[in-house]
């Protein structure tokens, strides 16, 4: 799936607006975070989704795109001191570091209805129809929203400072993180026109590697260096979060990572081409570094 990432790069770069305007430090703290080189995991499942459901991987790049923006708009006001407090992001100064407390908040703020803009717009409905643009947009909007993302971002925060159960903190990290991962798996099948039950099928591979994800970063969090991680370790505890590994330890979660690995590989049995790609793409998120 590495072959995709040069493709995604030029994309998010083409959908930024032209900088030749008085905003243009809004602009500067949009591409400064979006182009700070994350691993684009949800733009590279969208768009191998719809490679798997038959699809023409260039009608999912708008949804990629997408993803990516509400993604980054996250991890923007995830770092702010009202949140997690970090200063570090994709390995350099974190947005609010760079720009100030209030521009990061904006563009947060812009990434995020740029996001709905792209895949609303005419030129997106005309490549994929007006059904599956209109589509992509609820998805997304509710995978990101109150009842998943930003939902889940709040049961984090409520979390800190106590003691909460495995299944608050299962239920927070299914919202702040699977949600996401999930609309992405999602977004896929949608740009290529599949059926409810490929959806499904989607949804359950997101919703477990999600799980998966958020275990190993959590994992990350105890174990590893700044340096290799591109943000601060030790910030969960810092901030007294709830994670699995403050939980069960991190021997539990090692398993744990396992197991929600191995169900996402089981759910790609419901796709007849090549699920390949996608159990590999799984296995090694599962080991990943950072
Ligand atoms: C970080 O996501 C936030 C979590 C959900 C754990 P990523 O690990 O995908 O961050 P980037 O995009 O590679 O920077
Ligand atoms: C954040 O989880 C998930 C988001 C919705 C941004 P974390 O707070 O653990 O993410 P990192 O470790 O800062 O990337
Ligand atoms: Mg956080
Ligand atoms: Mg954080
Ligand atoms: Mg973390």
């Amino acid at each position: 799936m590495k072959h995709y990432l040069e493709h995604v790069e030029a994309a998010l770069k083409s959908y930024l607006p032209d900088k030749n305007c008085r905003e243009k430090k809004l602009l500067d703290a949009m591409e400064y975070s979006l182009e700070a080189g994350g691993k684009r995991v949800r733009p590279l499942l969208v768009l191998e989704f719809c490679k798997l459901c038959g699809g023409k991987v260039e009608k999912a790049m708008p949804f990629a795109c997408a993803v990516e923006m509400i993604h980054t708009y996250s991890l923007i006001h995830d770092d702010l001191p009202c949140m997690d407090n970090d200063d570090l992001r994709r390995g350099k100064p974190s947005n609010h570091k760079a720009f100030g407390e209030d521009t990061a908040l904006l563009a947060g703020d812009a990434l995020q209805t740029l996001a709905f803009d792209i895949l609303t717009r005419d030129e997106t409905a005309e490549l994929v129809g007006d059904a599956a643009s209109r589509k992509a947009a609820l998805t997304l909007a509710r995978y990101a929203g109150c009842s998943g993302m930003v939902g889940g971002q709040m049961i984090d925060l409520q979390s800190e400072n106590t003691v909460v159960s495995i299944d608050t903190v299962k239920d927070l990290v299914t919202k702040k993180t699977a949600c996401l991962i999930q609309a992405a798996c999602e977004l896929g099948c949608i740009a290529a026109g599949a059926d409810e039950g490929k959806l499904r099928a989607a949804s359950v591979y997101g919703k477990s590697i999600g799980l998966a994800f958020q275990i190993q970063d959590d994992i990350l969090d105890c174990t590893s260096t700044d340096e290799e991680l591109g943000k601060p370790v030790g910030s969960d505890a810092e901030n007294q979060k709830n994670t699995f590994v403050s939980l069960l330890g991190l021997d539990a979660c090692r398993k744990l990572v396992e197991e929600y690995t191995a169900q996402a590989v089981a759910a790609l049995r419901a796709f007849n081409g090549n699920t390949t790609p996608l159990s590999i793409f799984a296995m090694n998120l599962a080991k990943r570094k950072n």
